[in-house]
């Protein structure tokens, strides 16, 4: 079939949405129709080059949307008409990773990476002139059509907004997750989140969820601030105007925080999370960065200071199981995710709704087909 999709060709020019040709489900893959995309900073750095995947791609992986077609020897776990949000990470369930309760590092990831395909190594895209035109990891859903493996979906319950659901599958999982699944024993304990974008606030209600006090938030831009203490931080710090290291320490008796979530991927960053950790503390790495991006780590914050650092993909989530806990505290009143929301645009918008990214927009922006 033919579907209006948002391509890039290359690293460094805008994405420019076209008609492309969208093949068939196979087996095991369901065609959805997209109701909504998050405007998510990941794709950003396909546009850019910090990232690097098979080009030419369509962009997208944080969707939602209603099953249209499911392809031959389905499983019965997906059905026509069945609303769902998209995950970026495959899981084959029989893999190590998969087995032992980490899918985020499931094998078919590295398949979908390096052939810009599904989990079965193929495209379902090409070009009108068929050509080949590449997933992006595994979902591509800045399109009104997609063809995804049906363990890329997660049944959405009736009430989530699809608008909901596509951030929750990204942004929120990861933010959410990451305090879930790594943070232990929050509870009445300090903790600090850097960058308060999509991830980091889903990192700080999360935080909130878990009891953690104060939750302190560094960012470099006051209304991402504003919607941090919304979002249940205590403290909050502009480090373009205050020293944030000395901060952190003055609102924690000078000790410093067990647990500080780095949700921006820069060296700079994650050193000031480092300085920012108390004794025995932890920092957990979110934000993802370019290529081959390194930071400094003085040996002894590690060894005399006990300190840790470590990185955390995708909330290192189960997403079968965290999503549906996502949207149950979602429809309890518990997650106010839609105070996440910012600009609905069309699809076609997609260059522009970037550019306010960059430009400090705030809130998560939506792109609607
Ligand atoms: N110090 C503090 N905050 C900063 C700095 C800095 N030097 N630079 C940027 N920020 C803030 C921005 O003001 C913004 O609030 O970091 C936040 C980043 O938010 P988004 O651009 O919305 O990014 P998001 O989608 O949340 O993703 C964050 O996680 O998954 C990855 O690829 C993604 O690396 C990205 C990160
Ligand atoms: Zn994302
Ligand atoms: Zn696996």
């Amino acid at each position: 079939m033919k579907v209006r999709a948002a391509v890039l060709r290359s690293p460094g020019t805008p994405p420019v949405v076209e008609e492309v040709e969208l093949a068939e489900p196979r087996v095991g893959e369901i065609l959805v129709r997209i109701e909504a995309a998050g405007v998510c900073h990941s794709d950003y750095h396909y546009m850019t080059g910090d990232l690097t995947a098979p080009l030419p791609l369509v962009l997208g992986h944080e969707g939602a949307g209603v099953v249209e077609a499911v392809g031959p020897q389905a499983s019965g776990r997906i059905s026509v008409g069945d609303r769902v949000a998209l995950l970026w990470r495959p899981r084959c369930g029989s893999c190590e990773a998969c087995l032992s309760g980490n899918p985020v590092l499931c094998e078919l990831g590295k398949v979908q990476a390096a052939t810009g395909g599904l989990p079965d190594g193929t495209s379902r895209l090409s070009l009108p002139d068929g050509g080949a035109l590449h997933h992006l990891m595994g979902v591509s859903c800045f399109a009104d059509h997609v063809v995804v493996n049906e363990n890329a979906a997660v049944v959405v319950p009736d009430g989530v907004p699809a608008e909901i659901a596509a951030i929750s599958a990204c942004a929120v999982i990861t933010g959410v997750g990451a305090v879930w699944n790594v943070v232990s024993h929050a509870a009445g304990r300090p903790l600090l989140v850097i960058g308060a974008g999509g991830v980091g606030l889903s990192a700080i209600m999360g935080a909130a969820l878990t009891g953690a006090h104060p939750i302190i938030a560094i960012d470099i831009d006051d209304h991402k601030l504003e919607l941090a203490r919304d979002f249940g931080a205590t403290v909050t710090v502009n480090s373009r105007q205050t020293d944030a290291t000395a901060a952190v320490l003055a609102a924690t008796d000078g000790r410093g925080v067990p647990w500080a979530i780095e949700a921006i991927g820069r060296p700079a960053t994650l050193r000031q999370a480092l300085d920012c950790t108390a004794a025995g503390g932890t920092v957990v790495a979110v934000g993802l960065g370019a290529v081959d991006t390194e930071f400094a780590v003085p040996l002894n914050q590690l060894v005399q200071r006990q300190k840790r650092v470590v990185g955390s993909l995708y909330g290192s989530s189960n997403p079968f199981i965290d999503l549906p806990r996502i949207f149950a505290l979602y429809l309890a009143g518990r997650l106010p995710l839609g105070r996440l929301l910012g600009d609905r645009m069309p699809l076609t918008s997609v260059a522009e709704a970037y550019d306010r990214l960059v430009g400090g927009a705030v809130g998560r922006g939506i792109l609607t087909p």
